[in-house]
């Protein structure tokens, strides 16, 4: 089975989401594998009039919401099916684009420069860090933003990613490696899981230096 098709097998598997939030919004960045849970799309700074990628993208939630913020989004996800997805209940809005492709592949050909870069449960986490890091880095401006999550190493709760290898990495190891690939001001924590769950959330951020 390719890459693409374990991921379009898992993409069978999951839930969309909730038409609103508990707030009553119809679109929201959620960092976090919990609903209603961390922190929101002010990790990335303001956002209106940046071009923004998205490594990973899924059904493109994440991505649509920074668009009617004012971004300008590009989605990569492997799986096709997230991209049928993706269109169908984000394709009316005008500065979202999806594409289907491997993310180094995509970074790899694309002539396009981004000021944030974002991957939640994503591609960063799939896709081994001393490859990816130096590819996001090439296709990003100076002085843009690079953030993702993922469940930190250790780790008991049910994981996605029977398709791909995870690339787990504590907040000493994601420092360092940012760090040596063109990154600063790296912020990397796990935040604490909300009440009843064992399970934290890695947040990464950093500056494209
Ligand atoms: C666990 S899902 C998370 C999806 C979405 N970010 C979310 O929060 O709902 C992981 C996503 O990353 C995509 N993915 C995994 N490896 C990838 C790669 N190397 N290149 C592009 N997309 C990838 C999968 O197809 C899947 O949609």
């Amino acid at each position: 089975m390719t890459l693409a098709e374990s991921w379009d097998q898992y993409a069978v598997g999951s839930k969309p989401r909730r038409a609103t939030n508990t707030k009553g919004e119809t679109s929201w960045l959620n960092w976090t594998q919990y609903p209603d849970h961390g922190p929101d799309e002010s990790v990335l700074g303001p956002v209106a009039g940046r071009a923004v990628l998205e490594l990973g993208s899924g059904s493109g939630n994440n991505l649509a919401h920074l668009v009617m913020l004012g971004a300008a989004g590009v989605g990569v996800d492997v799986a096709p099916a997230r991209e049928g997805r993706a269109r169908e209940q984000w394709g009316h809005l005008s500065g979202l684009e999806f594409r289907t492709a491997e993310a180094t592949a995509f970074l790899r050909v694309t002539s396009r420069s981004f000021d944030v870069v974002l991957s939640i449960f994503g591609a960063v986490w799939f896709v081994d860090p001393l490859t990816l890091l130096p590819l996001i880095r090439s296709r990003m401006t100076t002085g843009g933003i690079l953030a993702f999550s993922h469940l930190p190493p250790g780790s008991q709760a049910p994981r996605p990613g029977k398709a791909g290898m995870r690339h787990d990495h504590t907040p000493e190891e994601w420092s360092r490696m940012l760090e040596n690939h063109g990154f600063g001001n790296v912020s990397a924590t796990v935040l604490p899981p909300p009440e009843g769950q064992s399970a934290g959330t890695m947040l990464v951020t950093s500056v494209a230096v």
